[in-house]
């Protein structure tokens, strides 16, 4: 029986914050209201694109796996704030990296594209198409942010990770997964000014409007996550004692406690980074699980849970058996080029490109 283990793993975090108190300059709210809704302090804003931050995060998974770039077979891109959609961004990774060798390919199923990229790819390795693969869940929130809308501003931020999978008889990698979709609750969150459906209306591509029901996914997401956690257990006839560490998407942290609860999975065996990131959408798991590692709280053999939901409302959980190794085989030294504007300039920036786009007020 073949495997798709985790060999690999990397993040890259654009250096300029904005804090709760930053968005307070442009925003009726405060840090106190960002802090108790969603667990959230700070966030990160890009100053170069999203095909950058995966680039790095890859050059670096890969040397944490020990893998040349020339050996690899597969790229595999989860996003859903794409730099271009044609050329995909998966082949424009391939060039940077030279993985000549590789096919490349965008998943776009919002905030779970790293994992619907997971177990393309383990599927992919598993039935012998590939021997390795890289996937990344990368992000650019910033520039489709709705600025003037509290509602979904403070929520959000920019960043991206990968993973090198490598086949094996060993019994590693993705152990079990469902995939769902809630698709009649598409409305519930819905950005109308990305895509050619909104090309000759009142939005032009990046001018745009969120529509969010932030309670409706919020219970949706709860209920989804929790059921999909249950139905992998189940899979593997496993109960939640044999979870060694959740590592959820973080979109707020009260969802990440009520599934936690639901799952019944202790906070010491949850991980949580979201009070520095926000919500990095299809980023998220990817940079929680290199976190985890980097911390030490992924032990060699551990069992993993990683339960995630986005926008369609697409939803996943993850049983992931991790290997004997916990520490990376080598580092990268690829790095972002510098930055010295703050998160709050960044956001000025891309508010100021917008002024004069059709829809848009002058936010002075
Ligand atoms: O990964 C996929 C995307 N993520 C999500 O979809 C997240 C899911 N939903 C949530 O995390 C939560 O529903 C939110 C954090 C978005 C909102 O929390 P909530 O506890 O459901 O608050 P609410 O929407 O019921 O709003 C409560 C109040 C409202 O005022 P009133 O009507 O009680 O006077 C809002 O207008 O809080 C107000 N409010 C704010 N106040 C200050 C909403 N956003 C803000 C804000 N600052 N940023």
């Amino acid at each position: 029986m073949t495997y798709a283990a985790i060999t690999g793993w990397g993040k890259c975090l654009p250096p300029a914050v904005l804090t709760n108190q930053d968005l307070g300059t442009f925003l009726d709210t405060d840090d106190e209201w960002i802090r108790s809704r969603t667990g959230m302090r700070e966030r990160r804003i890009s100053h170069v694109p999203v095909g950058e931050l995966a680039y790095v995060a890859a050059r670096r998974a890969l040397a944490a796996a020990g893998l040349d770039p020339g050996e690899l077979e597969l790229v595999v891109f989860g996003t859903t704030t794409h730099d271009e959609q044609a050329p995909n961004m998966a082949s424009g990774v391939q060039r940077r990296l030279g993985a000549w060798r590789a096919g490349a390919m965008d998943v776009n199923t919002a905030c779970t594209s790293f994992l619907y990229g997971l177990s393309s790819a383990t599927a992919l390795i598993r039935s012998g198409v590939v021997k390795n693969a890289l996937v990344i869940g990368a992000e650019l929130i910033s520039p489709f942010m709705d600025w003037k809308n509290r509602n979904v501003a403070v929520l959000f931020g920019d960043g991206a990770g990968a993973v090198v999978l490598q086949a094996t008889d060993r019994e590693e990698g993705v152990l079990a997964e469902k995939l769902g979709c809630d698709a009649e609750a598409r409305d519930s969150l819905r950005i109308h000014g990305m895509g050619t459906r909104y090309a000759d209306m009142t939005h032009r591509i990046g001018d745009t409007t969120w529509i969010f029901d932030g309670q409706d996914i919020f219970k949706r997401a709860v209920k989804a996550m929790s059921g999909a956690c249950e139905d992998v257990l189940a899979r593997r006839r496993l109960t939640p004692a044999d979870v060694d560490l959740v590592v959820p998407h973080q979109a707020n942290l009260r969802i990440i406690d009520a599934v936690a609860k639901r799952a019944g999975a202790p906070p010491e065996k949850v991980f949580v980074n979201i009070e520095r990131y926000g919500n990095m959408s299809a980023a998220t798991v990817v940079v929680a699980l290199c976190e985890a590692l980097e911390e030490g709280r992924v032990k060699p053999g551990a069992t993993l849970l990683l339960p995630a939901f986005g926008a369609g409302l697409t939803w996943c959980a993850h049983l992931v058996r991790w290997g004997s190794r916990v520490t990376p085989v080598g580092t990268s030294d690829a790095e972002l080029p510098p930055c010295s504007r703050t998160g709050l300039e960044l956001v000025q920036e891309i508010l100021a490109r917008k002024v004069g786009a059709i829809g848009w007020p002058d936010p002075t």
